[in-house]
C-alpha cells in the first residue's frame, strides 16, 4: 500500500488545490447543480436518469448507480485510463503549475525506471511481431488467422503478430533498439544460456496475443501455435510487470463496453471471436483460473457477469470454482449454455451472434447451475436418492443470509424439480434449528471448498462509520476514544481510521488526501467508495443516535470475534472480555454527545 513515489504530498495537495473537481469534470460530463453538489450521467457504466454526483466540498465525485467514485485524480485514471503519476501531470499542466522531475527517493525513481523500460520492451516486441505477421514470413501465420475468420481490423485492434522460426530475430530488433541484456533478460521473452550467456527468443513460429492491462499497455504475451503441437499455447512467465492474477484479457476494451455485465470466457481466441460479434465486454483469464483479484477487478465496473466456459467437463468445474469466488466479490453470476458447441468462438461460427445474445439472455443463475450439477450425483429415481437430493437443496438454500432471496430460490427450486414447496420449507426450518448449518455429508464430498466469507454487515457498518467520519473531524476526534483500526475488519478501513485519526491529531484533517495512501487503483478507488458512501443525518440527535447504533454494531463484532479466540478459561482473560462488555452496554445506556 506503498505511498507515491514520485510527487512529494505538498505537490499533489497543490495539484488538487488549483484544479476544482467540477470544473476538470465539467470537461468530460455535462453537469447540473442540484443544492451542495452537480449531478450528471455518469460516464462509467450506461444509464438514462442521472446518479453521477460531484461534491465540490469536498472535491470528489460519486455514483449512485455504480459505485464508480474518487477525487481529481481517480477520475482521470479511470476515465482517460492515466497511472496516477500521469493524471498528477496532466493536471499540474492544465494549471500551468512547473513539473518536479527530480523524486524525492531514489530508490521509487529506480524502480519506476525499471517498470517503464520493461513495459517499453514489450511495447516494441508487440510492435515488431506484428509487423512480421505482414511480411512473407509471417505469410502462413496471418493466413491462419484469416482462416479463423479475423478481419485485418481485428487482428490490428487486438495487435496480434507471429515470431519467426529464426528465434533470435525479437533479440536483434530490440539489442539494435538500445536495450541491455539486463532489461531483455527481465522481460519474460527471452531464453538465456546459462554456460555462454547467450540468447534467443522464447517464443518462436508462433501466432503471437500481446497481453494488455487494463490501461491497454503489453504486459505479456500468449503465443499459439498454428498445428497441433504442445503446448498449444505458451505464455510469457510472470513479471516486474506482468501478474497474471490480477489482469484480465481483453479487459482495456471490456470496461469502457457501456453494458452492464461482463462476460467472463476461457482463451484468448473466445476474446477476439466475442468482441468481433460485437460483444465487446469479454474478458478471459491468463492461462490460469480465475482468481479472487480478477473478480475486484471485474467488479469495480459491473456488478454481474456471464460465464462462457467450455461445454466440456472442465468448463463446468471451472465455472463451479468461480460462481462463489465471483459471488463473494458482489458480482452476480449467470451460467450460460453453449451447447451443443465447445466455446463461445465455435458458438458464433456455427449459430452468429444474434443466437449467442439469445442464450445470453437465458443465462440461469449461479445457484441454479450449482444446483443442476449436484443433481447429476444422485439418482432420483430412487426415494433415498431424491431424498439425498432434497437435503442437499435445503443445505444450500441455508447458505442464504436474505429470507426473501431465500423464499424465491425455493420456490423456483421446488418448481423446477417438482418437490412440494411446503416440504422444503418444513426441512429448512427443521435444519436452521439444528443452529449453524451442517451440510449433509454428501455436499462436503462433491462441493469444492468455499472460502471464508467475509461479514458483510460487519464491512457495511465500518464503511457507513468511516465515511461519517471523514465528513466531521469533531466526530473523528470523539471515536478516538471508543474505536481503534482492531475493531475494523478490512485492511483498507484500517489504514483509513489511521489516517483519519492522524489528520485530526496533527489539524491537517483533509479526508480526501488520504486517497494518496493507496498506489494500487483499485485500493484507492475502493477507498474513495468508502469516504464518499454515506452522509451524516442534519439533525444533531439523529446523528448521535444513528453513530451510537452503528459503533455499538461494530465493537460488538469485535467483541465477539475476539471472544472466539480467546482463552475463557484464563480468568484474567475474561475480566478484561467483562470490562469491555461493560464499556460497551454503558456506551449503548448513555447515548454519545458529539457537539453541535
Ligand atoms: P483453449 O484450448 O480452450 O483455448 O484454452 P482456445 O482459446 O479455445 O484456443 P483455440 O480456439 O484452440 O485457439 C483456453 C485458454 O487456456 C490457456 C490459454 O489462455 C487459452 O486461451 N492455455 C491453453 C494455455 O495457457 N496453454 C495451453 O497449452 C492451452
Ligand atoms: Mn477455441
Amino acid at each position: 500500500m506503498g505511498s507515491i513515489l514520485r510527487f512529494s504530498d505538498e505537490f499533489i495537495e497543490d495539484v488538487r488545490a488549483r484544479n476544482d473537481i467540477v470544473d476538470v469534470i465539467s470537461g468530460y460530463v455535462q453537469l447540473s447543480h442540484k443544492g451542495t453538489s452537480y449531478k450528471g450521467l455518469c460516464p462509467f457504466h450506461n444509464e438514462k436518469t442521472p446518479s453521477f454526483s460531484v461534491h465540490k466540498g469536498r472535491q470528489m465525485y460519486h455514483c449512485f448507480g455504480c459505485g464508480a467514485s474518487g477525487d481529481v485524480f481517480n477520475f482521470l485514471m479511470e476515465y482517460d485510463r492515466q497511472t496516477f503519476s500521469e493524471a498528477v501531470e496532466s493536471l499540474a499542466r492544465r494549471a500551468g503549475m512547473e513539473i518536479p522531475q527530480e523524486s524525492a527517493d531514489p530508490v521509487g525513481r529506480a524502480e519506476k525506471g525499471i517498470r517503464d523500460r520493461l513495459l517499453e520492451v514489450q511495447k516494441e516486441a508487440a510492435k515488431y511481431y506484428f509487423y512480421v505477421l505482414y511480411t512473407p514470413q509471417g505469410r502462413q501465420a496471418l493466413n491462419y488467422l484469416k482462416g479463423r475468420g479475423l478481419s485485418d481490423e481485428i487482428i490490428k485492434s487486438f495487435g496480434l503478430g507471429y515470431s519467426e522460426k529464426t528465434g533470435t530475430g525479437l533479440y536483434n530488433y530490440l539489442k539494435k533498439k538500445g536495450f541491455t541484456d539486463a532489461e531483455l533478460k527481465d522481460s519474460g521473452l527471452f531464453v538465456y544460456d546459462d554456460k555462454s550467456g547467450r540468447a534467443r527468443d522464447k517464443f518462436w513460429n508462433r501466432v503471437m496475443f500481446p497481453i494488455m492491462d487494463q490501461n491497454r499497455r503489453v504486459i505479456g504475451f500468449g503465443g499459439r501455435v498454428m498445428g497441433d503441437a504442445k503446448p498449444k499455447y505458451l505464455n510469457s512467465p510472470e513479471t516486474k510487470i506482468f501478474e497474471k492474477s490480477r489482469n484480465l484479457y481483453g479487459l482495456y476494451a471490456a470496461r469502457s463496453s457501456r453494458k452492464d455485465h461482463m462476460i467472463i470466457c476461457e482463451g484468448y481466441m473466445d476474446v477476439i471471436s466475442l468482441h468481433s460479434a460485437g460483444f465487446t465486454n469479454a474478458v478471459a483469464s491468463l492461462g490460469t483460473a480465475l482468481t479472487s483479484q480478477q473478480a475486484a477487478l471485474i467488479h469495480r465496473y459491473v456488478k454481474s457477469a456471464i460465464l462462457m466456459y467450455d461445454s466440456d467437463e472442465a468448463g463446468i468445474k471451472a465455472a463451479r470454482r468461480a460462481i462463489p469466488l465471483l459471488r463473494e466479490a458482489g458480482i452476480n453470476p449467470k451460467v450460460c449454455d453453449l451447447k451443443p458447441y465447445k466455446d463461445p468462438d465455435e458458438f458464433i461460427k456455427g449459430l452468429g451472434a444474434a443466437e449467442l445474445e439469445k442464450r445470453i439472455e437465458k443465462a440461469g443463475n449461479g445457484f441454479m447451475f450449482e444446483i443442476e450439477q449436484l443433481k447429476r450425483s444422485f439418482d432420483l429415481t430412487d426415494p433415498q436418492g431424491m431424498a439425498d437430493f432434497q437435503n442437499v437443496i435445503v443445505a444450500e438454500l441455508l447458505k442464504f443470509p436474505d429470507e426473501i432471496e431465500r423464499n424465491s430460490y425455493l420456490e423456483s427450486m421446488a418448481r423446477t424439480y417438482n418437490i412440494d414447496p411446503d416440504l422444503l420449507r418444513r426441512q429448512l426450518a427443521r435444519l436452521a434449528m439444528k443452529g449453524t448449518s451442517p451440510p449433509p455429508k454428501t455436499v462436503d464430498e462433491i462441493k469444492p471448498p468455499v472460502a471464508r466469507v467475509k461479514d458483510p454487515a460487519a464491512l457495511r457498518d465500518e464503511k457507513i462509520l468511516l465515511s461519517w467520519m471523514s465528513r466531521d473531524e469533531g466526530l473523528t476526534k470523539y471515536l478516538k476514544e471508543y474505536i481503534t483500526e482492531n475493531d475494523f475488519t478490512s485492511d483498507i478501513h484500517k489504514e483509513l481510521v489511521n489516517a483519519l485519526y492522524d489528520q485530526a491529531r496533527s489539524g491537517t484533517f483533509n479526508p480526501v488526501s488520504i486517497l494518496n495512501r493507496f498506489e494500487d487503483v483499485e485500493e484507492k478507488s475502493a477507498a474513495a467508495a468508502v469516504l464518499e458512501g454515506h452522509l451524516l443525518p442534519d439533525n444533531v440527535d439523529d446523528r448521535n443516535r444513528a453513530v451510537l447504533e452503528v459503533l455499538a454494531a461494530i465493537k460488538e463484532r469485535s467483541y465477539n470475534r475476539a471472544l472466539e479466540s480467546a482463552d475463557i478459561t484464563d480468568p484474567e482473560v475474561m475480566q478484561k472480555f467483562l470490562l469491555e462488555k461493560q464499556k460497551l452496554e454503558e456506551l449503548k445506556r448513555g447515548g454519545l454527545a458529539i457537539g453541535g
